[in-house]
């Protein structure tokens, strides 16, 4: 089996981090997601591996995966053109999938217990598609499953106004080759992308066979600002251990689980975890609480942070409460001086302020 990685599209929901970075590179407890989605497909034995690329931001993506050798497998890269839809992005790989059944994984997307189960499932089933649903509570956001008593998929309708369940099509498939015929037989929606829910529709309509299994543990779309900031929670809740590598002086608290990375300082400073702490960061007369990635050389001068994430290289000083928020690399969050109470900015196209 081979695995297809869509690490393409736009990202226009997660602007402007966007602008400069691949959606699938954001770090999500201080990792970025495309790392969490390679290791779940070392983990699952695919060494074949296609990495869907987009002309913007195919580069970036390049340089973190290398040729793969990091997470032992081979990677193809493969550009798309322009972002038309994740059966345009099957089609474009068309050349490098060949006749071989496939794993395609969203690069934006993570799953609890990876994919290895799945391809378990896969294998016993031998279905001609086999996807993945989860239980949601807005189920008019996503691309929802209508099923039968055994479990067959009937129905799959994008985003519908009256869904007719609750469950959600997650970012995870695997398919036969006859999912190429299926494509071929599809036209872009309304929106202009050719939809792989459109391509299921047509397997089943051409008689395959379309199984689903309900995904257990959790589910993570990091697409818009709130999802990101979710994940980040769920993932330092899970993962995060207390390691110490960098120094903590004496008049810090540093409680639970809370990772300084190698080369930070917390100097006189309160960090009550789960928390990350990167590289080179300095961390003085400050407080960081639960749910906070602090990114690599980021200075935090006389500031409180809690639930965010803080790209490298931001500089904060004398920032009394930042809370749910993302602060993008390189950014300054400056607090003026108490005789000046106007606000300076010098923000980027599409940034939110909430003051
Ligand atoms: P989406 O999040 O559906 O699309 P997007 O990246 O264009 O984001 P936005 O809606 O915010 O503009 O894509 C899911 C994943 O698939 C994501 O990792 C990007 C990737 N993708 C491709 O590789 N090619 C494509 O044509 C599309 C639409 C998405």
């Amino acid at each position: 089996m081979k695995a297809l990685i869509l690490s393409g599209g736009k990202g226009t929901r997660l602007r402007p981090l966007t602008y400069t970075t691949a959606k699938q590179l954001v770090p999500v407890a201080n990792k970025p997601i495309l790392g969490y989605v390679l290791g779940h497909i070392r983990d699952a034995g695919i060494k074949d591996v296609g990495v869907i690329i987009s002309p913007e931001t195919g580069n970036e993506v390049r340089s973190y995966i290398g040729s793969g050798k990091q997470w032992g497998i081979k990677v193809t890269y493969i550009l798309q053109s322009e972002p038309a839809g994740l059966a345009h992005a099957v089609k474009t790989a068309r050349d490098f999938l060949g006749d071989d059944d496939f794993i395609m994984y969203l690069g934006d997307n993570l799953l609890h217990h990876g994919v290895k189960d799945a391809i378990k499932e896969f294998n016993r089933q031998s279905p001609d598609a086999l996807i993945f649903l989860k239980e949601v509570d807005n189920p008019q956001q996503f691309g929802v499953a209508k099923l039968d008593r055994k479990g067959n998929v009937v129905k799959l309708i994008e985003k519908p106004a009256k869904p007719p369940s609750n469950f959600a099509l997650v970012g995870v498939y695997i398919f036969t080759e006859r999912i190429h015929d299926a494509i071929a037989g599809i036209k872009p929606s309304f929106r202009g992308e050719l939809e792989i829910t459109d391509a299921i529709q047509k397997l089943i309509s051409m008689g395959c066979k379309v199984k689903s299994e309900i995904l257990s543990g959790w589910w993570l779309d990091t697409g818009k600002k709130d999802d990101l900031l979710q994940a980040n929670t769920i993932v330092l809740d899970e993962y995060i251990k207390r390691q110490i590598k960098g120094s903590v002086d004496s008049r810090s608290q540093v409680n639970g689980r809370v990772t300084v990375e190698k080369g930070a300082s917390v100097i006189n400073s309160i960090v009550r975890g789960p928390v990350i702490i990167g590289k080179g960061s300095m961390i003085k007369d400050s407080f960081i609480g639960p749910f906070t990635s602090i990114g690599d050389n980021v200075t935090l001068l006389g500031s409180s942070v809690e639930h965010s994430v803080i790209l490298n290289n931001a500089f904060l000083s004398g920032v009394e409460r930042l809370e749910d928020s993302i602060v993008g690399k390189n950014t300054r969050v400056i607090k003026n001086s108490i005789r000046h109470k106007a606000l300076r900015l010098m923000l980027g196209d599409d940034s939110t302020v909430e003051v």
